[in-house]
């Protein structure tokens, strides 16, 4: 039977991750008697040691808050930044950690890199299983992740109020949302709001067909429009070149190399400019006055919905589960009303994006929504 666990939060936070904590200590305390300890932000505290104990008074009323009672922080366990701008591997300083107090796993709350991090700790030795958080729902092997559906809903409610100043001044809102490289919180939140366009990475947009949807609109009298737009979206042109960067580069020797990865930073670093670029090119081609809305980090603040609070409660209590049958190097992820743990060698370093034939793009495209292509 194991006697002690510890947690850790790591990545960018999201709206469930208290809940989480609070699941994934209580049932291992009150199910499986097991001391938990709770590391300080992210791999960064469980290099550094900094940690407490989580009793049960410690757990409580933290269930509806955001962010994380933790900390967190967005560290690549093999390449750990220290004092005077040097970067260490921390993998084995963390292993001692985890082999000196003892513990039977390590539960890491996370998303993608989350995963790819806790992978490497456990080809070190470390019984890790990850949970899967994140507002982008990009984590391969489960159905969903907690934080996806607060962020949704943040974002729709936000839709739902540019819809009526959108509808007085006769204009065309463009809303960008967050969601990395994928589309599901563009789409998530712009099918529930009811976004005349909704533009995603996984369908490159060409900016006159999204004018002309928006110039027809006009025609048929509609006098607004509004645009939600992933953060990650790109246009056609811009993917052509990012696709000729990277086959450019699978040629090219490593100065070469260097170069063209710089580029593509650069290609990526122009995204909230590329929104706003978007808002006067639209506005230019329709002849509609147009405003942008970058909703940004308000979309992972604030107390989670019931929907995420349940999720993260019930794969919380099935990993303590999963520790006391001694199972570990997964992510606990949910399938169903159910869980499964997923090896992390399966998962780890791949993003789920929207697929194409994903019944949310049928149901926008039955719907009339232009998706820009
Ligand atoms: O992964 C969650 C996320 O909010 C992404 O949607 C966004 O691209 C990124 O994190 C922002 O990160 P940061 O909080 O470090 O600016």
């Amino acid at each position: 039977m194991p006697g002690t666990i510890g947690i850790l939060t790591a990545g960018g936070d999201s709206p469930g991750l208290n809940a989480a904590i609070r699941a994934v200590g209580k049932a291992a305390q009150r199910a499986h008697g097991m001391k938990v300890l709770g590391f300080k932000d992210g791999f960064l505290g469980l290099m550094q040691n900094r940690y407490e104990r989580l009793d049960s008074d410690d757990l409580s009323g933290i269930l509806t808050r955001g962010g994380t009672v933790l900390g967190t922080s967005r560290v690549k366990v093999d390449k750990v930044d220290v004092e005077d701008g040097k970067r260490v591997d921390g993998r084995e300083a963390m292993r001692k950690v985890v082999e000196d107090h003892e513990l039977d796993a390590l539960v890491c709350l996370g998303g993608g890199g989350t995963a790819r991090n806790a992978l490497k700790l456990a080809n070190v030795g470390v019984p890790v299983l990850t949970l899967p958080k994140t507002i982008d729902n990009d984590v391969l092997g489960t159905d969903t992740t907690f934080g996806f559906d607060t962020a949704m809903y943040i974002a729709a409610e936000a839709i739902d109020r540019l819809h009526s100043t959108a509808h007085s001044h006769h204009r065309i809102m463009v809303v960008e949302l967050m969601g990395h490289s994928v589309g599901w919180l563009a789409l998530g939140a712009g099918l529930a709001g009811g976004a005349d366009v909704i533009l995603t990475p996984e369908i490159p947009y060409d900016v006159e067909a999204v004018a002309s949807s928006i110039s027809t609109r006009r025609a048929a009298g509609s006098t607004f429009s509004i645009v939600a737009v992933a953060e990650g979206a790109i246009s056609k042109k811009d993917a052509a070149i990012r696709r000729s960067m990277s086959t450019q580069m699978e040629a090219a020797s490593r100065p070469v190399r260097k170069g063209i990865k710089k580029k593509l930073r650069e290609l990526e670093a122009t995204r909230s400019g590329g929104t706003v670029q978007l808002g006067s090119t639209l506005a230019g081609l329709t002849g509609l006055e147009s405003r942008i809305t970058i909703l940004g980090h308000v979309q992972r603040g604030g107390t989670p919905t019931p929907a995420d609070r349940l999720l993260a409660t019930r794969l919380g209590a099935a990993c303590a589960d999963y520790i006391a049958e001694g199972v570990h190097g997964v992510l606990v992820a949910a399938r169903g009303e159910s869980t499964e743990a997923v090896p992390l060698k399966k998962v780890a370093g791949q993003t789920k994006s929207v697929p194409l034939d994903h019944p949310w793009i049928e149901t926008a495209r039955h719907l009339g929504v232009a998706l820009g292509d």
